[in-house]
């Protein structure tokens, strides 16, 4: 219990660091907050117009919930792998370094997914991706790609993993919220597009 503890506490601080605000201020964009949304995401540092941020923002925040999985596997194995996840996740959605004011979570979700089984991660990307592809709107691709999960990790055989998933899916759609009633008024903007 003290090393799952101990895994819970380093995966949230992990988790916590706000990659979009520190990439966002370290490449001379301003403060992530006051653009767009206010989100700290990956989709959010887009609205900047500069692509090589809003990837990095994608690939570290996503690392860092791949990482925490990870490394807690290779210690201590598969339950602390999904408390790592857990942490992580929660640790994006409410940093004590902003007041636990965080993001939404949707890289982290998919970082975790890809360190528990790559196949129910790709297979989530994927969803995104082609969602994406046809709709060009972020939130949208990050509600339909964290719902798929459910039903990938039954696919690939990960039932274990429902819990945890569907924790996860539904803090992604709390944090949604505003999108999903600008979804519902069909004001959410576009991928890219500067207002948010
Ligand atoms: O990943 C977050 C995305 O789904 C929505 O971000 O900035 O448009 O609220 P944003």
């Amino acid at each position: 219990p003290l090393a799952l503890a101990l895994t819970a506490v380093l995966s949230y601080l992990l988790g916590s660091i706000p990659f979009g605000v520190l990439v966002t201020r370290a490449m001379g964009l301003g403060d992530l907050r006051a653009i767009g949304s206010g989100n700290i995401g990956a989709t959010n540092v887009l609205r900047t117009g500069n692509k090589a941020a809003a990837a990095a923002t994608l690939v570290l925040d996503g690392a860092k919930g791949a990482v925490a999985v990870l490394v807690a596997r290779a210690m201590l194995g598969e339950d602390a792998a999904q408390v790592a996840a857990l942490f992580s996740f929660l640790g994006h959605l409410f940093p004590v370094w902003l007041g636990f004011r965080g993001g939404k979570g949707v890289a982290t979700f998919l970082g975790t997914m890809i360190a528990l089984d790559w196949r129910i991660g790709l297979a989530c990307c994927a969803t995104w991706l082609v969602v994406a592809l046809v709709g060009r709107i972020s939130s949208l691709s990050a509600l339909v790609a964290t719902a798929s999960a459910s039903l990938w990790l039954f696919i690939f055989g990960q039932g274990q993993l429902f819990v945890l998933v569907v924790v996860l899916t539904v803090l992604v759609y709390v944090r949604h919220w505003p999108n999903i009633q600008r979804l519902k008024a069909g004001t959410e903007p576009k991928i890219g597009a500067k207002k948010g």
